[in-house]
């Protein structure tokens, strides 16, 4: 039986904080409507503290969205609290999620506190912010450059209070997954009252193991995943939700995990959030990229006609994509050229094929790929007569 995991989404929070991908609130809304027809269990709207924009995105998100858990994030300070308190009011299920660093490079160079002065604040942090709501997450920011021991201190602490979720954020990308696999397993032992909370993991990309170690994290036994929408986040950014969730879909039988997430609404929430910051997608960033469903290489093209099993271990329905696409370029083979040209309508004798590839390979050496227009002009060239019905594109 697949466990529940639970998918903390944080695009407009964590993804937004990048650089280029800032959103106004009417933005933020359209966003968050999307997300939450997505299924995502918690969408985590802002900072309301950072500006009055902010404030006013997570405020209309809280008022708007009402079949999921609103976040607004706070510091571990008095104004923050009650600033996102004051956002989440109108919440269905408001959730505050507050944090404090608690590495020691964290606490030396930039907060400039001792460790006791963080625990007290982590503990004080939580109990104010459960007066506002019984929803409260607690992060150690840094977690995974902290002290074990001392972490544990204070994320017991945060429990003592009334945290009902502990998130542990590799802040800087910068664990593997054994160790942050371990990690997780060691705090659920020894945390105090480990066993009333949800262990939380939020991983940046910085060496490009986010979604990996956060899979790692799942295995140990967290059971809610921060991520975001193409991965989009801080530096390198943040584990990519669309990754996740395809992984558990795809290879059930290494990770029986089970998310909310409705699979076929990736791609296109993917495509809004581009068109909304006008950030596009890597071609070859797994599963929403312009190639995740390409094929150019002639082997490839041939496989995949015969096939799609060949090379593809999802169908691009699965995730929202109407149909893959075979590229033609200079890659591509006999298959795939005669294939296009079916699907323009033209039939070719043997010879004709021929023909028309020579004429097309010729095309795809000049040109990255070719386009339509290129393939009636060849398909005219070599007499290719035209057949009553089109064949479906391909
Ligand atoms: O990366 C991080 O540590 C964060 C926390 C605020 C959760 O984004
Ligand atoms: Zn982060």
């Amino acid at each position: 039986m697949a466990e529940a995991i639970r998918i903390f989404d944080t695009t407009l929070r964590d993804g937004e904080q990048a650089p280029g991908f800032s959103m106004q609130p009417a933005e933020k809304l359209r966003m968050a409507h999307a997300l939450q027809e997505l299924g995502v269990d918690v969408l985590e709207a802002g900072f309301p503290i950072a500006s009055e924009g902010d404030f006013e995105g997570v405020r209309t998100v809280a008022r708007e969205c009402r079949e999921l858990s609103v976040a607004g994030l706070a510091r571990a300070v008095e104004a923050d609290i009650r600033r996102a308190g004051e956002a989440l009011r109108p919440a269905a299920r408001p959730r505050i999620h507050t944090f404090i660093a608690t590495s020691d490079i964290h606490l030396e160079h930039k907060l400039k506190k001792s460790r006791a002065q963080v625990l007290e604040d982590a503990g004080a942090a939580v109990r104010l912010a459960r007066q506002y709501t019984d929803d409260v997450e607690f992060s150690a920011e840094d977690a995974t450059r902290s002290d074990l021991d001392y972490l544990v201190e204070v994320l017991s602490a945060a429990v003592e209070a009334g945290a009902s979720t502990l998130n542990i954020p590799d802040t800087v990308g910068y664990c593997v997954p054994s160790e942050y696999g371990a990690l997780i397993a060691a705090l659920r032992q020894r945390v105090r009252g480990a066993e009333k909370v949800i262990f939380s993991v939020h991983c940046h990309n910085d060496l490009g193991l986010a979604v990996a170690n956060s899979l790692a994290a799942v295995a140990a036994g967290a059971r809610q995943i921060e991520c975001t929408i193409n991965g989009i986040g801080e530096r390198a950014g943040n584990a990519a939700l669309e990754e996740i969730v395809m992984a558990t879909r795809v290879r059930p039988d290494q990770l029986p995990y089970h998310t909310r997430i409705a699979s076929e609404k990736l791609y296109p929430t993917s495509q809004m959030l581009s068109a909304i910051t006008g950030v596009q997608v890597q071609p070859n960033k797994a599963i929403v990229g312009a190639n995740a469903f390409a094929h150019e290489a002639g082997i490839h093209q041939d496989g995949v006609l015969k096939s799609p099993l060949t090379y593809e271990i999802m169908t691009p329905q699965t995730v929202g994509l109407p149909q893959n696409q075979l590229v033609l370029g200079k890659h591509s083979g006999r298959h795939a050229l005669q294939a296009r040209l079916r699907a323009l309508g033209f039939e070719l004798s043997r010879e004709q094929l021929q023909a028309a590839y020579n004429r097309f390979s010729a095309v795809a050496d000049q040109k990255k790929t070719v386009r339509e227009d290129d393939l009636r002009l060849i398909a005219e060239q070599v007499g290719a007569t035209v057949a009553e019905k089109p064949v479906a594109a391909v």
